[in-house]
C-alpha cells in the first residue's frame, strides 16, 4: 500500500539526487536519479530502483521526499505513477505471502495524483489478466471481463457466441478455434460520450493460450504463451482508464477470442479458409494464428469507419528478434497517426519503433498458388513485417490504421524498470494518453 502524506516518520527516508551512487547518511538514502535522456522513462526507472533497494534492506516503512528540482507534476504523474507500478505483486495464486514495508509518498491528494492512481490502476488491472493462467483465463473468462467492467462503467458490451460468429462467417478466426475444446468469443465494448469529437477503434489479439496448434511449437517457446492474451487485456486494461478519465472521442474495443490447440479436429497446414473480408487464405502455419483472428475482426472494425484504427498484438517472435524484447514495433500507414502513439508512448514511458509498412518485396510473399493469400511466408526474414502486411489486407482502404506488434515488452522474466516479473500491462498507459490527452 502507498500512501500520500505530506510528512511521515519512517526507517528509510528517500530523497532522489543527482548523486552517482546510492549513499546513506543516517536514515536518510541519498538515490541517484537515472539519466538516459527520457525524463518519464528516467523517474519511473529511478523510484522503481530506489524501491527495490528498500525492500531488499528488509526495511518496515519508506518516505519518498520530493526534491525541489522536480515539478509536482513530474513528481506525481512520473514518480508517483512509477511507484504504483513498481510495487505491484500478482500474488492471487501463493499461499504464503511476503511482507510489505509500509510506503508513504510526499504530497496530498489532488487531480494529478488521481490520474496517475487510474494510469497504474488500469495498468495493474491488465497485469492481472494477463498473469491469470490459461486455465483459469479461457475465451469466456475474458468475454465476462468485458461485461463485467462494461456494467461497472455503462459502456455498450456485446458478446458473439460460436453460433453467431459462424453465421456472421468469420472462417479465419474460427479455424485457430478448431482444435479447442473451449468456445470462441467475439467481444465489441463501446465507450459513447455525449458529443464525440471522433471515433477510435482498439482491436486486442486474444490467444488465451497458443500452443502453436499441428505447427507446434517447443516445450520452451510455450511456457509463456499465456501472454498471447495481452493485446486483448490492454484494450481491457484501456477501458478501465476510459471509464474514469472518459475521453472526447467514442472509443470501441473489440477482440476475437480462442485457444490454439492441436486436436484432431484442428486447423492443419493446407486448409484454405474464406475470411469474413470474403479473402480466401491459405493456412501454411498454424502457428501465424493471431493474424487470422486479426483479419476477421479488423474487417469487422473497418465497417465502423473509425478516424482511427489501432490494433495490439503479441504477434512475431521476429518483432522482438528486430527490436529486442523491450520496445514494441508500430506500423502504421498515417505519419500523424504513428506520431501521436510515439509522443505518448514517450510521456508512458513505454518505448514504440516504426517500421516499414511498405515493402514490395516482401509484399510478393503474401501470394499463393491456391488462394488469395497465405498467412505465412516461406522463410523467416522480415516476419514482422509480413505479419503487418497480411493484416493489411483486411483494412479497408482509406482508414488511418496502426499495428503495434508488442510480443516482446509485455512480459519479462526479470525486473524491468518499474515492472515487476512478469506482465507488465505495456501499451495502455501510451493508449490512455493518447485517447484522452491526460
Ligand atoms: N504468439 C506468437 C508470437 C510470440 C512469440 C509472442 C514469442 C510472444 C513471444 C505468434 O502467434 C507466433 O507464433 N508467431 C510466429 C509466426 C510464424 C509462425 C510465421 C513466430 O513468431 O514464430
Ligand atoms: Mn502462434
Ligand atoms: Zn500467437
Amino acid at each position: 500500500m502507498v500512501k500520500v502524506v505530506e510528512k511521515a516518520d519512517a526507517d528509510i527516508v528517500v530523497r532522489f539526487e543527482r548523486e552517482e551512487k546510492p549513499f546513506f547518511k543516517g536514515k536518510t538514502l541519498h538515490f541517484p536519479i537515472k539519466n538516459t535522456g527520457n525524463k518519464p522513462l528516467d523517474y519511473r526507472w529511478s523510484i522503481a530502483d530506489a524501491l527495490e533497494l528498500v525492500k531488499s534492506l528488509g526495511a518496515k516503512s519508506v518516505f519518498f521526499k520530493k526534491p525541489q528540482f522536480v515539478s509536482k507534476k513530474d513528481w506525481y504523474r512520473f514518480f508517483y505513477e512509477g511507484l504504483l507500478l513498481a510495487d505491484y505483486e500478482f500474488s492471487e495464486y501463493k499461499t504464503t505471502k511476503e511482507e510489505k514495508p509500509e510506503i508513504f509518498f510526499q504530497g496530498k491528494e489532488e487531480e494529478e495524483t488521481k490520474i496517475a492512481e487510474i494510469y497504474a490502476k488500469a495498468t495493474n488491472f491488465t497485469r492481472d489478466l494477463v498473469n491469470t493462467p490459461p486455465n483459469i483465463a479461457t475465451p469466456k473468462f475474458l468475454a465476462d471481463k468485458a461485461v463485467e467492467i462494461s456494467k461497472k462503467y455503462n459502456f455498450e458490451v456485446k458478446v458473439y457466441e460460436k453460433k453467431e460468429i459462424e453465421r456472421m462467417g468469420m472462417n479465419a478466426f474460427l479455424a485457430v478455434n478448431w482444435g479447442s475444446t473451449k468456445e470462441p468469443y467475439f467481444v465489441h465494448m463501446t465507450y459513447r460520450p455525449k458529443e464525440p469529437k471522433g471515433k477510435i477503434v482498439l482491436v486486442g489479439k486474444a490467444l488465451t493460450f497458443d500452443s502453436g496448434g499441428l505447427s507446434t511449437k517447443t516445450a520452451e517457446g510455450m511456457m509463456t504463451m499465456k501472454i498471447d492474451k495481452s493485446g486483448a487485456c490492454a484494450v481491457l486494461g484501456t477501458f478501465v482508464g476510459l471509464g474514469e478519465l472518459g475521453s472526447d472521442y467514442e472509443v470501441h474495443g473489440i477482440f476475437a477470442a480462442t485457444e490454439n490447440m492441436p486436436d484432431g479436429n484442428a486447423v492443419r497446414p493446407g486448409d484454405i479458409v474464406k475470411t469474413y473480408s470474403g479473402k480466401t487464405v491459405e493456412i501454411l502455419n498454424t502457428d501465424a494464428e493471431g493474424r487470422l483472428t486479426l483479419a476477421d475482426a479488423l474487417s469487422y472494425a473497418s465497417e465502423l469507419s473509425p478516424d482511427y484504427l489501432i490494433d495490439l498484438a503479441t504477434l512475431t517472435g521476429a518483432a522482438v528478434v528486430a527490436l529486442g524484447e523491450f520496445t514494441a514495433a508500430l506500423f502504421s500507414n498515417d505519419e500523424d497517426l504513428a506520431k501521436g502513439i510515439l509522443k505518448a508512448g514517450y510521456f508512458a514511458g513505454e518505448r514504440f519503433w516504426r517500421m516499414p509498412l511498405e515493402d514490395p518485396f516482401i509484399y510478393e510473399k503474401l501470394k499463393t498458388y491456391d488462394a488469395d493469400i497465405k498467412n505465412s511466408a516461406l522463410d523467416r526474414w522480415g516476419g514482422a513485417i509480413y505479419a503487418a502486411l497480411f493484416l493489411k489486407e483486411f483494412v479497408k482502404e482509406g482508414i488511418k490504421w496502426a499495428h503495434i506488434d508488442l510480443a516482446g515488452p509485455v512480459f519479462n522474466s526479470k525486473r524491468w524498470a518499474y515492472n515487476p516479473v512478469g506482465a507488465t500491462g505495456f501499451a495502455v498507459r501510451t493508449m490512455l494518453n493518447f485517447i484522452t490527452g491526460r
